[in-house]
């Protein structure tokens, strides 16, 4: 049985008393949601270590949306995986669509990020997705097998089997466009069989979860496919109501 997995990416959004308002929110209404389905927050640096104080005594879990590739050092402006797994993060977002785009992320940089999530003992939640262009131009296949190949082939098959993947086409994320279902689950169960090709039968176990404009009325449709087990939120995590009605998309 595979995880399910509700994880908000609160993105730049939210002050810190916002924030733990928030994350307050989520937990005071977790107990309406099957206690199948683990919830992660992450809600950006700043007030981690608050919304961590939120959390206590929750299930819901802590996770952060980006983490440095070198370990520690004269790195500037730069947030190590240490510091996050210290302030009491057990995720990390890796290779955001956004960070690729806006911040230049690569393979080579996102290899370096795995090693310390893992290093840290934090579990990356690692996002794929192709854009408008390739996906017009029939290349979503190949854009994802890329972006896997380039980096989870990397990793062992202990740390494999910790692994969150999500697939977020980028077309679809902040625009209010949604994947079809049938969408979701084509590209998933191939992502499925790209990870069995180097993984064999413990791609069976990865969770894969679904992101871009994901929200409560579209949620349970989407849930519903084989291969997918969850939702990165965007915009619906910053309203607790609807990242909770989003977990109970499940039904199965
Ligand atoms: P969205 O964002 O739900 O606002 O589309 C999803 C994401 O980028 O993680």
């Amino acid at each position: 049985m595979r995880k399910k997995i509700v994880a908000g990416n609160w993105k730049m959004n939210t002050l810190p008393a916002e924030g733990v308002e928030l994350a307050k929110g989520v937990v005071a209404g977790r107990g309406e949601v099957c206690s199948c389905v683990n919830f992660i927050v992450c809600p950006p640096f700043t007030h981690l270590s608050q919304v961590a104080e939120a959390l206590k005594g929750s299930d819901v879990a802590l996770g952060a949306q980006n983490c440095a590739a070198e370990a520690k050092g004269a790195y500037t402006g730069e947030v190590a995986a240490s510091m996050i797994a210290a302030l009491g993060c057990k995720y990390v977002i890796l290779g955001h669509s956004e960070r690729r785009q806006y911040y230049g992320e690569t393979s080579a940089t996102l290899n370096k990020k795995m090693e310390q999530a893992y290093a840290n003992h934090l579990t990356p939640i690692y996002c794929v997705g192709e854009n408008l262009e390739e996906r017009e131009a029939g290349k979503h296949f190949d854009v994802v097998k890329a972006q896997i190949e380039e980096v989870v082939y990397n990793l062992t098959e202990e740390q494999f089997k910790e692994l969150v993947i999500a697939y977020e086409p980028v077309w679809a994320i902040g625009t209010g466009k949604t994947a079809t279902a049938d969408q979701a689950q084509e590209i998933h169960a191939y992502i499925r069989k790209v990870l069995a090709a180097k993984f064999g039968a413990a791609a069976a176990e990865c969770p894969i979860l679904y992101g871009g404009s994901c929200k409560p009325s579209n949620a349970a449709e989407i849930f519903a496919k084989e291969d997918v087990d969850g939702g990165l939120i965007g915009g619906a995590a910053l309203k607790a109501e609807d990242f909770l009605a989003i977990g109970k998309g499940f039904q199965k």
